[in-house]
């Protein structure tokens, strides 16, 4: 089983004080906290490797190269990508999803098609559609969620067609943390012959994703959430789709010759990723990896949905707090206070050492859908034991009696 306490001793971050209490950190939903083997892959890399990749020929930059696509490597395993060529890196999610939008949605969209999107997708997986829409004349479409925050099945069947040319949908909701149903989405909009964008952003660090086995045409996922810095994200792409497609932004190394008349392009992956890429992050997602997958993943989940059951049976206590589209399998909570504002539950939180998320979580519509203007959002990693619960819970009761 799981040796929490070892787990918690590896990442520094948890072990100080915030607002003169010893931190009980529960937002890893917006970024987990690094352990220690990860900072150290960066402050190695700069300390005695730095180079640019696919760029000269001295021994510093031909082992920085080495290590970069051994990274690429690493991912292509973990999700089960037939090929490293299926991974491109990017700043993040939110870069994978815009480069799908302006390269595959916009050479490919015209007038009247459709992109159907869930309702409680997160503005990353709803803006670059939005845009897209605007440049080709395709419409969006928004395909309704049950009160739970699931989608509902029988309504995103009922708004597929000819007309639907691209699905998008998140794996995991952020706000709920809600596992969507997407083997059984995937296989029906791709009856309908549409392609298929899931946002792994929520789902990557609790599940293991097989995208040979989901067959989404297109999988996203940024390295932050899942122990490794930010800016450095994964788009993967089915090869035969990612060839086909033109590239976006230009510059070096997407190139293979250039010339005032015109210009050629290079093979995957550089094809899409112009400029110096972040070297290091790619090396340091890679090590996330290799740390995490010490771990029996399904050990992991139990600790994690224990925490989120003890945590929901305390706060189903009170009658005041509501608990918004509580999932037993989630590792994430959101709830709200009659009367109360989120920020200001947030806030005395925060003055008792217990970090969370407040707000809207960057989903308006699932907010409107629910008619709610913001979540106070606990979110649990593998490093969250007993003691966060009880310090929550205690720090929670206190608010309560405060306000
Ligand atoms: N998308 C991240 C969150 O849900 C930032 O908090």
């Amino acid at each position: 089983m799981l040796d929490i306490a070892t787990i918690r001793r590896q990442f520094p971050a948890l072990a100080q004080q915030v607002n003169q209490q010893a931190l009980v950190y529960l937002d890893s939903a917006a970024t987990t906290q690094k352990p220690q083997v990860v900072i150290d892959a960066i402050t190695d890399y700069y300390s005695a490797q730095n180079a640019n990749v696919h760029r000269g020929s001295h021994s510093l930059t031909a082992n920085a190269t080495s290590q970069f696509e051994a990274a690429r490597h690493c991912v292509a395993d973990f999700i089960n990508a037939k090929s490293d060529k299926e991974i491109i890196w990017t700043r993040g999610a939110t870069e994978a999803l815009n480069l799908i939008a302006q390269t595959y949605a916009r050479s490919t969209l015209q007038a009247g098609d459709e992109i159907l999107i869930g309702e409680m997708e997160h503005h990353a997986n709803i803006v670059p559609w939005q845009i897209v829409a605007e440049q080709t004349g395709a419409t969006i479409v928004k395909a309704p969620m049950t009160p739970n925050c699931q989608l509902d099945t029988a309504a995103f069947e009922a708004l597929l067609s000819d007309k639907t040319k691209i699905v998008a949908l998140a794996h995991t909701t952020n706000v709920t943390g809600t596992r969507q149903p997407i083997e059984s989405l995937i296989t029906l909009a791709h009856q309908y012959g549409a392609v298929v964008v899931i946002d792994a952003a929520q789902g990557i660090v609790h599940e293991k994703i097989d995208v040979q086995a989901m067959d989404a045409d297109f999988v996203v996922f940024s390295g932050h959430k899942i122990f490794a810095p930010a800016g450095i994200g994964v788009l993967y792409g089915k090869l035969s789709i990612l060839d086909a497609m033109p590239p976006w932004h230009g510059g070096g190394k997407m190139v293979e010759k250039v010339s005032f008349s015109g210009t050629t392009f290079s093979q995957l992956p550089g094809k899409f990723e112009a400029g110096t890429p972040n070297v290091a992050g790619a090396i340091a997602l890679a090590k996330a990896i290799d740390w995490y997958s010490q771990f029996n993943r399904e050990h992991v989940e139990t600790h994690i949905h224990q925490l989120v059951q003890q945590t929901y049976q305390a706060l189903s206590q009170y009658d005041d707090v509501k608990v918004v589209g509580y999932q037993e399998n989630a590792s994430v909570i959101s709830f709200i206070v009659d009367g109360v504002h989120h920020q200001d539950v947030a806030t005395l939180l925060d003055q008792q050492g217990i970090a969370v998320r407040s707000g809207n979580h960057c989903a308006h519509p699932l907010m409107d859908a629910l008619g709610i203007s913001g979540t106070i959002r606990i979110s649990f990693a593998v490093y969250n034991d007993q003691q966060d619960v009880q310090r929550l819970l205690a720090a929670i009761n206190k608010c309560l009696d405060m306000l």
